[in-house]
């Protein structure tokens, strides 16, 4: 597996494996399908310095990403927190990628000045749950029954991963 900082040409293949999760109504509170052009100005959030968007190829194709994003809309008290978001495409799940992936992004984030690392998942999302989990994250919030899921009504597990302990 070939880990690398994702350019523009990548976003088809991102979008593609996050489209591929939302029918599984476990990993996202998306609906419907995104575009490419929708996703444009998120891509451009990224920063390879403080806020990466990695892409993961194994014989040449992307099948898995990982991105951290600011917290609460980016206001500078929260510099040192983010927010981590990972889709691997649907083949190439169970196979320890998400937890590679992860634990890379974890041992970055001292260079990147990030303190915590939040990750934010549906409660009913078990491969999050378990990822985690394994990884030392505390569950430090349980926002019950905030999203409805085509009439499943899910709550939202808040986990935290205090970087700097663990250093
Ligand atoms: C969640 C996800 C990123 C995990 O990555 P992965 O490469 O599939 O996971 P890994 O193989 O590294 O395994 C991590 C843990 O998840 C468990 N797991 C993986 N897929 C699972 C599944 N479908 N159901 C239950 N547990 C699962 C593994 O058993 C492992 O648990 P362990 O620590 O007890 O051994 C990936 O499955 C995925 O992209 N899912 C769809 C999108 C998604 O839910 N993204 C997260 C949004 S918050």
């Amino acid at each position: 597996m070939i880990v690398r900082d994702a350019t523009p040409d990548d976003l088809p293949a991102i979008v593609a494996i996050y489209n591929a999760a939302i029918p599984g109504r476990a990993a996202t509170a998306d609906l419907e399908p995104v575009t490419v052009e929708s996703r444009r100005a998120w891509f451009a959030e990224h920063d390879p310095k403080r806020r990466p968007l990695w892409v993961a190829e194994v014989d040449g194709e992307v099948v898995a990403w990982i991105g951290l994003s600011s917290f609460y809309g980016g206001r500078p008290a929260y510099d040192a927190t983010a927010e981590v978001s990972m889709y691997v495409a649907p083949n190439f799940q169970a196979k320890g990628l998400g937890r590679e992936l992860m634990r890379q992004m974890i041992a970055a984030c001292p260079h990147l000045g990030i303190t915590t690392l939040l990750g934010m998942y549906f409660d009913h999302n078990e491969a999050s749950r378990k990822l985690c989990d394994s990884l030392g994250f505390e569950q430090v919030g349980h926002l019950a029954r905030i999203a409805n899921l085509d009439g499943a009504i899910r709550g939202l597990i808040i986990a935290a991963l205090r970087i700097e302990e663990r250093s």
